[in-house]
């Protein structure tokens, strides 16, 4: 009998990923994704604590379900991800009502927690152990193979190459949430784009903490080969139109990754390479390793590549210490190099990172007033960059819609809106779109008359 399986996913493109590897190995055993934690079975809450804020939203979810199991007892109510990882204990300790605390590198181990649960077996089930032990190979194999689970946009798919992350920026808790780097072999990743390019799928996001150190630390087979080799090895599978990674460290931003942007023709020109900071005192506070200077060097060298390329970035405004000066200096930098998006975010202190522990923290006002001037201009340059588009024609990859309209993305990821006269488009279809509009977060046209 089918049961009803509802997850809640929070943060990045990982835990996506995680989610759906959730959703599929659980297929298997029955479980069916339903929208909504009511009259689920099983409700999921995949987690992320990135910014205090992210691990809010998880205890007041967390806070209702506990109703939705007074009226429904038979739930069983799940935390997966980064939380689980390290709040697991104090979960345990104050939300009697979960049954299931699932940590980053445990989540192959949930079909037998879910199964002892059920069977009454056992009435909590608890997993966070962090030792890199790389069950994703074997196991990705397996479920890649398994009937696709109904995925929104079955075009396009995020393909794990490493997880965990060694750097040690001093605000970030993904080391002590992810553990430590590690590689997979070039072959299992290989195998995994050829399978779902034969399955349809036209685009690739390939993901890790830290994309550019691929190959280079705790190899968990023969990964002889660095991130560079393995785009172009991943660019040449037969049915794939387009290429995308994320994330990467600009320290470790090399020549050859660059010239990959000149040299291959499906990888996507929009590259997001996080800055953090404008100014060298608060990145060397970071412990992020690189100048200004550098990042501009290598902002250059991509333009130079790669003309047409759009560059996106995130930025940290409120670090300990942060003057006004270092703010200007942030502002600066957005003005040098007119990104074509931020995401930006204020400051907060997470747990068992160094800056936590520094002194000279931004008033919260400050921070906010900080982050409202930063978002302003950027803003306006968005828009002044998705302007540049209007009149010229571009290619969208169609990710929704009918033949009244059609929504997709240009290769720079911009959203386009577009009407199609009866034409009619799949997702993954690719259009020519003449772009009439342009707003900050979207772009709208009409399909070009030679599509
Ligand atoms: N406070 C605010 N923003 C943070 N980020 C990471 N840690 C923190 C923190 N403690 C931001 C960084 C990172 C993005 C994923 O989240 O900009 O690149
Ligand atoms: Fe959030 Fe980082 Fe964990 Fe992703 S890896 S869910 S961004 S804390």
């Amino acid at each position: 009998m089918s049961k009803n399986l509802y997850i809640k996913t929070f943060g990045c493109q990982m835990n996506e990923r995680d989610s759906e590897i959730i959703e599929q190995l659980l297929a298997q055993d029955g479980y069916v994704p339903t929208d909504s934690a009511v009259g689920a079975d099983v409700v999921l809450i995949n987690t992320c604590s990135i910014r205090e804020k992210a691990e809010q939203k998880v205890f007041s979810l967390l806070g209702q379900l506990r109703e939705e199991k007074t009226s429904n007892p038979n739930l069983l109510i799940g935390v997966t991800g980064c939380v689980a990882q390290q709040e697991g204990e104090h979960i345990r300790e104050r939300m009697p009502h979960v049954d299931l605390i699932v940590g980053t590198q445990q989540i192959y181990q949930l079909p037998e927690m879910l199964d002892r649960l059920t069977q009454r077996v056992s009435v909590r089930e608890i997993a966070t152990d962090l030792e890199a032990n790389f069950a994703i190979p074997p196991f990705q194999k397996l479920l890649i193979n398994a009937p696709p689970s109904p995925a929104p946009h079955g075009f396009r798919r995020f393909v794990t190459i490493m997880q965990g992350c060694n750097n040690y920026c001093s605000y970030c808790v993904v080391p002590g949430t992810r553990g430590r780097e590690i590689s997979r072999p070039m072959a299992d990743i290989v195998e995994e784009v050829e399978i779902l390019a034969s399955q349809g799928v036209k685009e690739i996001t390939l993901l890790g903490q830290n994309v550019n150190s691929y190959g280079m630390t705790n190899k968990v087979a023969e990964t002889e080969v660095g991130f560079a080799q393995l785009l172009r090895q991943v660019a040449a599978i037969k049915g794939l139109r387009r290429l995308r990674f994320t994330t990467s460290h600009p320290k470790d931003l090399s020549e050859p990754l660059m010239r990959c942007f000149a040299e291959i023709d499906i990888l996507c020109p929009h590259f997001h390479l996080p800055v953090q900071s404008g100014s060298n005192a608060v990145l060397e506070r970071m412990h992020r390793k690189y100048t200004v200077e550098s990042y501009l060097d290598k902002v250059n060298r991509l333009r130079q590549l790669r003309p047409d390329i759009a560059l996106a970035t995130d930025i940290i405004v409120g670090f300990p210490g942060e003057t006004e000066a270092d703010f200007q200096a942030t502002l600066d930098l957005l003005r040098t190099v007119r990104f074509h998006g931020s995401f930006s975010f204020k400051y907060s202190d997470r747990p068992h990172t160094r800056s936590a522990d520094f002194a000279d923290k931004i008033p919260e006002e400050v921070k906010s007033r900080r982050l409202q001037e930063y978002q302003t201009l950027q803003d306006d340059i968005s828009l002044e960059r998705n302007s540049e588009s209007i009149g010229r024609k571009v290619e969208v990859m169609v990710e929704s819609g009918d033949h009244t309209a059609y929504r997709g993305r240009t290769p720079i990821n911009q959203v386009v809106h577009f009407a199609a006269e009866g034409q009619s488009f799949a997702p993954g279809d690719l259009a020519r779109v003449t772009i009439d509009q342009a707003g900050k977060h979207s772009l709208k046209g009409r399909l070009s008359s030679d599509t």
